[in-house]
């Protein structure tokens, strides 16, 4: 079931009394992490409530396909793009029918004609109407299209009819949409990430804080979603949209990055600073702007600020911890001089003197440096790089941890 993490699920209900397994559907298929958008017929809505539905999924349902209010939110056509899946249970004989027969007469069946994800239905209708031939026509159609039928199950009958076409238990269904993902190199870790700068105030309209953009920590939290994390993302301030599927945590200080950085802990397998956090604060921070007074120079003091990525390291039972290291000269030594000063596991070394890469840019390059191996990445764009490093990453988690 791991497989459902960050998956996004369209749930098709059409009428049917089976409509009121569902509810439970639902709820199976969020418990296994994927995130559930429900739309019914309206023949659906005489079974089961939309209201009950949206409590269980968590998000808006959907009914009707000319409906204003929701193409200007999340209208047909996004919803179709949104879905990595589409399912459809209960799958009455009539939908079958015109999902057969290419018509777009309601809103379900036009998000089946226009989405490009998968397609699978849960039939289920009377044993009879199941057996009639032009049911099994219209099935036949379907699987030869690509769809896929679970179901239906044998037994006893709302109606009280014995035979095929009971749809399958939610829990089995549940599975069998597991079953339909591939397995993703981090499915069911949690991987936090930290990205961005930190502002340190020095007064309420000034602070020091350094150029990091959080595209690069951004980019590793894109990268270890696609590769089916659970993925808490703990920024300093940035100009970045959050990204989808995973948590994000805003923070301004060093001192509030390592509390979101601590918080739940525990439940953390892997954890990736990429975050640039500054070494030093302000010892106290004036409560009005501070004035320009006649003196030519003026002296700050600066406290040390906590080591985020080390105090993480040094937990007794410690996630497989990835820090990075941005200098400006002999990159490779001091950066493996982190990794053992730090405790970590692996260390991403990157050049920042170098304006095309590192701090605020598109790109990077960088050498992935750990005690067994050193692994030079060369420029691309920070995407790319994330989808590379997320892979190393895993590989050794994987090593690390014998799974
Ligand atoms: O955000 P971008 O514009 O995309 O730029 C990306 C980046 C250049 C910021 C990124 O690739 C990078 O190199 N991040 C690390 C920056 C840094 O602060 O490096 P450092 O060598 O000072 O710190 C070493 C490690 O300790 C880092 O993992 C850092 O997050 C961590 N650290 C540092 C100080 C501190 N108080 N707590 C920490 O956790």
């Amino acid at each position: 079931m791991q497989r459902l993490t960050n998956r996004q699920i369209l749930l098709g209900i059409t009428g049917g009394i089976a409509a009121y397994k569902s509810a439970e559907l639902t709820r199976q298929l969020r418990a296994a992490g994927a995130e559930v958008r429900i739309v019914m017929t309206p023949a659906a809505t005489e079974f089961i409530t939309p209201l009950t539905l949206q409590a269980l999924s968590g998000n808006p349902v959907h009914l009707h396909l000319l409906d204003a209010e929701a193409e200007a939110g999340m209208g047909h056509i996004e919803l179709a793009k949104w879905a990595d899946l589409v399912l459809i249970a209960p799958a009455s004989a009539d939908f079958m029918a015109r999902l057969a027969n290419g018509q777009g007469n309601d809103l379900l069946t036009t998000l089946c004609l226009a989405t490009e994800a998968p397609i699978c239905l849960a039939p289920a209708m009377n044993q009879a109407m199941w057996r009639d031939s032009a049911t099994q026509l219209n099935a036949a159609k379907l699987t030869e299209r690509g769809v896929k039928l679970f179901g239906p199950g044998v037994g006893e009958q709302a109606c009280g009819d014995n035979g095929p076409g009971r749809m399958l238990e939610p829990v089995e269904l549940a599975q069998l949409t597991a079953e339909q993902f591939d397995t993703g190199l981090l499915t069911g870790k949690t991987v936090y990430i930290t990205a961005g700068p930190t502002r340190e105030p020095l007064d309420p309209v000034r602070y020091i804080s350094n150029h990091s953009s959080g595209k690069m920590g951004y980019a590793l939290a894109e990268s270890a979603v696609d590769a089916g994390a659970r993925v808490k993302l703990i920024s300093g301030p940035v100009n970045l949209a959050a990204p989808a599927r995973l948590q994000r945590v805003m923070v301004q200080t060093a001192e509030e990055m390592l509390a979101a950085s601590l918080d739940g802990l525990d439940d953390c397998d892997i954890f990736i600073a990429s975050a640039a956090v500054a070494d030093y604060r302000p010892t106290a921070v004036a409560e009005q702007k501070i004035k320009k007074g006649a003196e030519e120079i003026m002296e700050l003091h600066l406290v040390k600020n906590p080591d985020i990525v080390a105090t993480v390291a040094n937990q007794a039972d410690k996630p497989f911890t990835v820090g990075f290291a941005a200098e400006t000269r002999d990159v490779i030594e001091y950066a493996r001089s982190k990794l053992d000063r730090k405790n970590l596991d692996m260390i991403v070394a990157n050049d920042v003197s170098r304006s095309e890469i590192g701090f605020n840019s598109d790109e990077n390059a960088v050498t992935v440096v750990s005690r067994q191996a050193e692994i030079e990445l060369p420029q691309t764009s920070k995407r790319q790089l994330a989808g590379q490093l997320i892979r190393l990453i895993a590989e050794q988690y994987r090593q690390r941890s014998g799974r």
